[in-house]
């Protein structure tokens, strides 16, 4: 990852594509949100800066990331969604959570579609790490990225962090990859989200325990225990080659 942003090798040569030969196949997924091909790219909130090394071009004199599908799960259920691609996204100018922050990747993408250069979609993007290292690395990114709110939290204890989240979240993103995945999912989802809104887990099957049926069995179980608590499972989307072992479940309550 190149970090920290500043630093020279995140300027990377912008490549254009304004005579449009490349661009046969675009469509819009949202106002920042571009699908051409097979590859995806966000307008770039932060103007010349690559934020983990992904390429940067340009389109009829706006630049776009590429959102690399093998880097962030986000950007892989993108990809790989057959039914709710244009639903996946919450809207622009929404309050969203992200339990299980990383470094930013995901977030970064999220947040020039949420929030746009200097947040002139007014959203709110809630980061929860449990890491001070992911944790110095999100500060950074929000004072570059307004709208982004960096919280040092464990997402199985809303106690020491709910507080940061004043009214419930119109979109809630889970990606911990850790044992009890879907439990902690369920009770963020009964806490924090919105009547109506959307949920989205990203399972890694192997940090839950194998039963005989591997991962298959895994998440046929988490699809279960979500049915049961409730939650309508709108499209469950296999990673499988992009990010081996996961599944993302997207689900509304
Ligand atoms: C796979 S990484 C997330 C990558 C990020 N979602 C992205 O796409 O850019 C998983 C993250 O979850 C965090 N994590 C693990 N258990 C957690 C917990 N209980 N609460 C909060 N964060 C947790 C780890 O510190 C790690 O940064």
């Amino acid at each position: 990852m190149l970090w920290p942003p500043e630093s020279k090798s995140s300027e990377v040569k912008i490549r254009s594509h304004d005579k449009g030969e490349h661009m046969a196949k675009k469509r819009r997924l949202s106002w920042a949100v571009m699908v051409d091909g097979r590859s995806i790219w966000t307008l770039n909130a932060v103007p010349k800066h690559s934020q983990y090394g992904e390429s940067l071009r340009k389109f009829r004199g706006e630049e776009y990331r590429r959102w690399d599908p093998t880097r962030s799960k986000l950007g892989a259920g993108l990809s790989r969604s057959r039914q709710s691609q244009y639903e996946l996204l919450p809207n622009e100018g929404d309050t969203c959570l992200y339990l299980g922050a990383g470094h930013g990747t995901s977030i970064s993408h999220l947040h020039d579609h949420v929030c746009g250069a200097n947040n002139e979609k007014g959203g709110r993007i809630i980061a929860v790490d449990l890491s001070p290292r992911c944790l110095r690395d999100l500060v950074h990114l929000s004072t570059l990225r307004p709208g982004l709110v960096p919280v040092l939290g464990d997402a199985r204890k809303h106690s020491a962090w709910g507080i940061m989240v004043a009214n419930k979240v119109d979109w809630l993103l889970q990606d911990v990859s850790q044992a009890g995945q879907a439990e902690i999912f369920i009770k963020a989802v009964k806490r924090f989200l919105k009547p109506g809104g959307k949920g989205l887990l990203s399972l890694k099957a192997a940090s839950e325990r194998f039963s005989e049926g591997g991962e298959r069995q895994v998440f046929g179980q988490v699809r279960e225990q979500l049915e049961s608590a409730g939650l309508t499972i709108e499209e469950q989307i296999d990673l499988h080659g992009l990010e081996d072992n996961h599944c993302l479940y997207f689900v509304t309550n």
